[in-house]
């Protein structure tokens, strides 16, 4: 898997994709109520489980920990079921080599420290997209009365003589793991927290509204201020958790239809997630049709990219414009015709994805490490003799929609990356009539 590699054929500017894409439960979800199942003394069940490589590690993750999980197929949904019950869970260092190669692992560490009282953890790794300190996490632990020990480059938190306890805490940033994290600390922590300046995802009201149907007490779900008064471990009683469809996927496939596709239906999404997208692309002139769970991109064949409206973007936290379609957007804008700014606000090191555009043919001028300016209208060509690479989860992405709406011969390595965010790219691409093949590395 890890040296596997994708051959696309371009498709030369033309839009001829058609068919129906299913979209998958959100990886930014389903990591987090793994992580979650911690702090139950039952069994937890999570549906509509993606079942990418993020959600196998997390799995070895909790075995490692001394958890029991099961993952079976749900044929019928083309997803997978997770249970996982941590009643047997002895062991709180968070596996290092897992742990360096996959950023929602800190997560996990809110819920050890909570339920076990002591967790390690070396500095996670994953995208590189930037810093990604966890200064917020250890600040929050520190103010519920946790010590935190640095030793060759593991943390060691330790929860005081009797648990975790409530405290005030506000994030210097809306950190979206931060939130969720302090937020499962919480939920088994004597006394009230207050979390303010928390971030927004649709993900953490998710989980939030899952652990309050099973006995936790947070307020304010949905909003910047979380009130989580601690209470016992908690009690599923069989009820699952039901992974919401994921939102960057979803937004993913609905850009690379925007540039390639006749007639594609985005099914089994949530439109709501994705309202700041959705605005721009119909403004764009991209022929959208909006159902309550689909997006139908529609007689888009005869709309040529040319015509399509460019238009700028600022990242923001939800429900501002997701950092994570970021390198999509940016393939899309060196089709549409004029010029645009692309600020990229939450990570300072997101945009190494433009050398493999610019190689291509794409004509982007980086102006700082936060910002980059497109002017649409390039003809994008395979590059001669050299190869593409996926440096994270979604500039990989970005760079099959580019290899797709260029002309040629693609090949695309490190698709370890694309694996990580997106179950069986080339099989679902396929299935719209794109000629992706993936060749097995050594
Ligand atoms: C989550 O990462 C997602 N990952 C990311 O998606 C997503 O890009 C990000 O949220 C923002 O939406 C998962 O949910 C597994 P943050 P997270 O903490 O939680 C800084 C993908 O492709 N920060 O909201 O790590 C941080 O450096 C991935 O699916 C601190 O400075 O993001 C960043 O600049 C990529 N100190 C900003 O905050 C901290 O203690 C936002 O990070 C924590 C964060």
């Amino acid at each position: 898997m890890a040296k596997d590699y994708f051959k696309i054929q371009g498709l030369g500017g033309k839009k001829i994709l058609r068919g129906e894409v299913q979209i998958n439960g959100a990886k930014n979800a389903v990591l987090k109520a793994m992580a979650a199942a911690i702090l139950f003394k039952d069994e937890v069940k999570i549906l509509n489980a993606p079942y990418t490589e993020d959600v196998k590690k997390t799995v070895t993750l909790l075995e490692t920990a001394g958890a029991k999980v099961e993952v079976s197929e749900d044929a019928v949904n083309h997803s997978h079921v997770l249970k996982i019950n941590t009643a047997t869970l002895h062991n709180t260092d968070i596996d290092p080599e897992i742990a360096k190669s996959m950023r929602a692992s800190v997560v996990m560490t809110g819920p050890m420290l909570s339920r076990y009282g002591k967790v390690s953890l070396v500095q996670p790794g994953g995208c590189v997209i930037g810093a990604r300190p966890i200064d917020q996490f250890i600040e929050g632990y520190k103010k519920m009365g946790a010590t935190v020990e640095f030793k060759d480059d593991v943390s060691i938190i330790t929860a005081p003589e009797g648990g975790l306890r409530g405290a005030e805490i506000i994030f210097h940033l809306q950190t979206v793991g931060g939130t969720e994290t302090l937020m499962m600390a919480a939920v088994l922590a004597k006394g009230v927290t207050v979390l303010k300046n928390c971030a927004m995802e649709p993900e953490i009201t998710s989980l939030a509204e899952y652990l309050t149907s099973c006995g936790a007490k947070i307020e304010g779900i949905g909003t910047t201020t979380l009130t989580i008064t601690g209470v016992e471990p908690l009690v599923s009683a069989g009820k699952p958790y039901v992974t919401i469809p994921d939102r960057i996927e979803a937004g993913s496939f609905l850009l690379l239809a925007a540039l390639c596709g006749d007639d594609v239906k985005i099914t089994t999404c949530e439109p709501k997630h994705l309202e700041v997208l959705i605005s721009m692309l119909m403004d764009s002139g991209v022929p959208l049709q909006i159902g309550t769970d689909f997006i139908h991109v529609k007689n888009n064949g005869a709309v040529k990219n040319s015509e399509l409206k460019t238009f700028n973007v600022r990242t923001h936290e939800y429900p501002g414009f997701a950092t994570d379609l970021q390198p999509q957007v940016s393939v899309f804008l060196t089709q549409a015709s004029g010029e645009s700014i692309i600020f990229e606000t939450i990570f300072e090191g997101r945009f190494k994805y433009t050398e493999d555009l610019i190689k291509m043919g794409a004509n982007i001028t980086i102006m700082n490490p936060r910002e980059i300016m497109v002017k649409g209208g390039a003809e994008l060509k395979a590059p001669e003799a050299e190869e593409l690479r996926a440096h994270d989860i979604r500039a990989g992405f970005a760079v099959v929609m580019a290899a797709l709406v260029a002309s040629g011969e693609s090949v695309i390595n490190n698709i370890y990356y694309i694996d990580r965010g997106y179950e069986r790219l080339e099989e679902r691409l396929c299935a719209l009539g794109a000629k992706v093949e993936r060749v097995k590395g050594e």
